[in-house]
């Protein structure tokens, strides 16, 4: 047994001593919040890092998905998946939409572009689909729906950090993505977020209603919200951008890893990328399947025993939760795909400090040693 829990993942923190400087700068300038220079910086930071042509930085990622939905003033029914974070659906019912769920193709785990068009009503009026993992979407495919039935695309990117397709940032697909900087992500600003927008303008309307709507001093626009986030949040941000680069170079040797060591193991399937050209390693699923010797929540037990948490992500699936059960395609004869994959996922631990003894001891426990 471990002498100390390795979790699925442990945030990246760069050394105290470098963010002391920035702190400083905040203290001298007063300034905590409402767009202050850190803000800026990183916003500008962000879009040259990332290759995008705007970035509207919140202070997490729900507000992102929420006033993304509010900016495109999606109402009525929207398309997603029940294999997610409970937010993506969270952010549809506080929003008086209904989410209508559709199920999950088998090999990317992410929404199957060929069940969609079967879901589209006359109330449908946009797509919420997920890059679970980091792994992207069949962008082209969705858009090429979206394009047919006038529907609008809301990606939650919120695992989305650095991941490229051969022309660049998965971010710039959709009207709009809305990505998370949580403690648990591959780039954090220990709670934060962000839409990426594909204009100033689109930018201006999303300020706006991340600031209550409010334009001028005597001017309130819309019924906004407050999702700015603080100088301290963007600051923080602007010191992990000079980490990052590292922190998911380690993140890829770790994949690398477990990859080699797991690859041949009889019962377990490693989920294979989704033809992105640039990955970002956020998490290491695997799905347990019944030619393994335990079932994944016995080897889940297993590991827990020995102080290694492995998560269950994503179980149970969002449509499995009492205030989306009611909803008609949240049942399990509609979700096939998800319903499997939801009993047999593991996510194993993967963060830039974990260290070569505790892949391989984590990899012995599931090899059964
Ligand atoms: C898929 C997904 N969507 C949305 C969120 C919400 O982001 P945040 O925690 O920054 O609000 C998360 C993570 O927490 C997530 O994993």
């Amino acid at each position: 047994m471990s002498d100390r829990p390795i979790y699925v993942t442990e945030p990246y923190l760069p050394p105290l001593e470098e963010f002391i400087p920035y702190l400083e700068k905040i203290w001298e300038s007063k300034r905590l919040t409402n767009n202050g220079s850190m803000h800026q910086q990183f916003e500008q930071a962000l879009c040259d890092y990332l290759g995008v042509p705007e970035v509207a930085l919140f202070n997490n990622g729900t507000m992102a998905l929420l006033t993304a939905l509010q900016a495109l003033r999606i109402t009525g029914e929207v398309i997603t998946t029940p294999y997610s974070f409970v937010a993506t659906g969270h952010s549809l019912l506080w929003n008086g939409i209904k989410p209508v769920f559709v199920d999950i193709d088998h090999k990317t785990l992410n929404i199957d572009p060929s069940r969609i068009e079967a879901a589209i009503t006359p109330k449908t009026t946009a797509i919420m689909p997920v890059h679970c993992y980091g792994n992207p979407c069949d962008v082209e495919a969705i858009q090429h729906i979206a394009d047919n039935y006038n529907l609008k695309v809301i990606y939650d990117a919120a695992h989305t950090f650095g991941v490229q397709d051969s022309i660049g940032s998965i971010l710039r697909h959709g009207d709009l993505s809305a990505i998370s900087f949580h403690a648990t992500k591959v780039f954090n600003t220990f709670e934060g977020g962000a839409i990426i927008c594909p204009d100033l303008k689109t930018k201006q309307h999303v300020n706006n209603l991340k600031n209550f709507g409010i334009v001028d001093e005597v001017t309130v626009v819309a019924p906004g919200i407050n999702g700015k986030m603080s100088e301290v949040n963007a600051a923080f941000g602007l010191l992990q951008l000079q980490h990052i680069d590292r922190a998911i170079a380690r993140r890829r040797e770790i994949d690398q890893v477990y990859r080699e060591q797991l690859n041949d193991m009889l019962g377990i399937t490693l989920l294979q990328q989704a033809g992105q050209k640039v990955a970002n390693y956020a998490y290491f699923p695997i799905l347990v399947e019944p030619e393994y010797p335990l079932s994944r929540d016995e080897l889940y037990q297993k590991l827990k025993d020995r102080n290694i948490y492995a998560r269950r992500y994503f179980f149970p699936l969002i449509s499995e939760f009492s205030m989306y059960r009611g909803i008609s395609s949240a049942q399990s004869e509609n979700l096939p795909v998800a319903t499997a994959i939801a009993k047999k996922v593991l996510c194993l631990p993967i963060y830039p400090a974990l260290c070569e003894n505790d892949i391989s001891h984590i990899v012995e426990i599931i090899r059964g040693n």
